[in-house]
């Protein structure tokens, strides 16, 4: 399948539409992408980042942070909130569709259905009773919107013994796979993640979270910037002021997670502001906030590299995307790391800032259709599985 990127305004009525959601561990605001699948092409034909109000971010942020009070009065009132949270969200979800809807100039008939990823409070795909939790009720997006509406894509996966994640890796082999040459596609979200899409058709798709990309970057730059306006430090411009700490280096690479071999993925549960106050508490001498901030981005990299470094690749492209593509500080330190010129997937005809979304209009296709949305050499399920339910108007 071949992509042609963003065709405004040239909304063919050839294609199907689909439009995928996507809202991720940064709760930076809701990706919207209308896609349009020919039988040999897709195409992102419009887009729009939706805003979710700041006491709304609060709340998830919260919900999404695990607590160790542990009392029946605490544990109820999170209850209550991540139930009322699901409607929220769900509404916020149903409004942001509205909104590009109104915004096309479309209506709910051009549209086949809504892919829904939802919005993580945990993943704990290791756990003895594995499972991984989106919210954003889906009965209210298809009912408010009048479209058929997919969501739930990840447990599925994890029902199959699978991780439930990575998901996007089939869809970049789906449009982003070179027969020249091998390509890793990194996305920099909350969580890093890179896919393996090798030349070779006959070898196997690979894929998994490297650890943070954005996360702790983010939690750190609001915890000494609480009078900001800005939710990220913008082009590390805090970090460049500051210098590497090798000692919190070390400290936060020996995180067991860096040793587990792939498949594997993790989510802010446990890159959380607490696992990093943790590690610094363990440096014995005081650290300048900035240097912290810095230190941060070489631990992002660093971890990115190592993960690149260990598929014994010789000659490939990296194509990065999400929002830490923006960040050319950070790809800076991993060009210099792995002496391979970071480019963006916004180089190769794919909007970056839209992929994450698109997946999800694909793998909602791929419901409608019985196929699998799962790559098993990706996520170590047992057998390919479709995925993702089914809410009807
Ligand atoms: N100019 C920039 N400089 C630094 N970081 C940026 C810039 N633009 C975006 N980001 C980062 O990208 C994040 C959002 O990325 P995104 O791909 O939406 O993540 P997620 O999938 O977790 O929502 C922001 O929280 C921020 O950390
Ligand atoms: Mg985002």
């Amino acid at each position: 399948m071949h992509l042609l990127h963003e065709l405004k305004n040239n909304k063919s009525k050839h294609g199907e539409n689909y439009i995928g959601l996507m809202s991720g561990t940064s709760i930076d605001g809701i990706d919207v992408a209308i896609v349009e699948f020919t039988e040999s092409q897709c195409q992102l034909i419009a887009s729009l980042d939706y805003p979710i109000p700041s006491e709304v971010k609060q709340n998830i942020s919260k919900l999404s942070s695990p607590r160790t009070n542990t009392s029946l009065q605490a544990l109820e009132n999170r209850i209550e909130l991540m139930a009322e949270m699901d409607v929220i969200m769900g509404n916020l979800f149903a409004d942001s569709i509205n909104a590009i809807l109104k915004q096309e100039n479309l209506s709910p008939s051009d549209i086949i259905a809504i892919g829904s990823h939802g919005q993580t409070l945990r993943h704990r795909p290791t756990n003895k009773n594995p499972f991984t939790l989106q919210i954003g009720d889906a009965n209210i997006i298809a009912e408010r919107t009048g479209i058929t509406t997919i969501a739930d894509f990840r447990r599925m996966d994890i029902a199959a013994g699978g991780q439930g994640a990575p998901l996007a890796p089939a869809f970049h082999n789906a449009i982003l796979r070179s027969s020249k040459i091998d390509r890793i596609i990194l996305n920099l979200g909350g969580i890093a993640n890179i896919t393996l899409l090798p030349k070779d058709n006959n070898k196997e798709v690979l894929g998994f979270d490297t650890g943070t990309a954005n996360t702790l970057l983010d939690a750190w730059y609001k915890k000494s910037h609480q009078h900001s306006k800005y939710n990220f430090d913008t082009d590390s411009g805090f970090a460049k002021k500051g210098s590497i700490n090798k000692d919190l280096l070390q400290i936060l690479l020996s995180d067991p997670f860096f040793q587990l071999p792939h498949p594997k993925s993790t989510g802010r549960e446990h890159f959380c502001l607490d696992w990093l106050l943790t590690q610094i508490k363990n440096v014995k001498q005081e650290i300048k906030q900035e240097d912290v901030q810095r230190t941060l981005i070489e631990f992002t990299t660093q971890t990115i590299a190592d993960s690149i470094e260990s598929l014994k690749l010789s000659n490939y492209q990296i194509l990065a995307c999400g929002g830490g593509m923006h960040n050319q500080f950070l790809l800076n330190s991993l060009t210099e790391k792995l002496d391979v010129k970071v480019k963006r997937t916004n180089d190769f005809e794919v909007d970056g800032d839209y992929l994450e979304a698109m997946t999800f209009a694909w793998l909602a296709k791929q419901r409608l259709e019985q196929k699998p949305g799962n790559l098993p050499s990706v996520t170590g399920a047992r057998l390919e599985k479709i995925l993702g339910a089914i809410y009807s108007c």
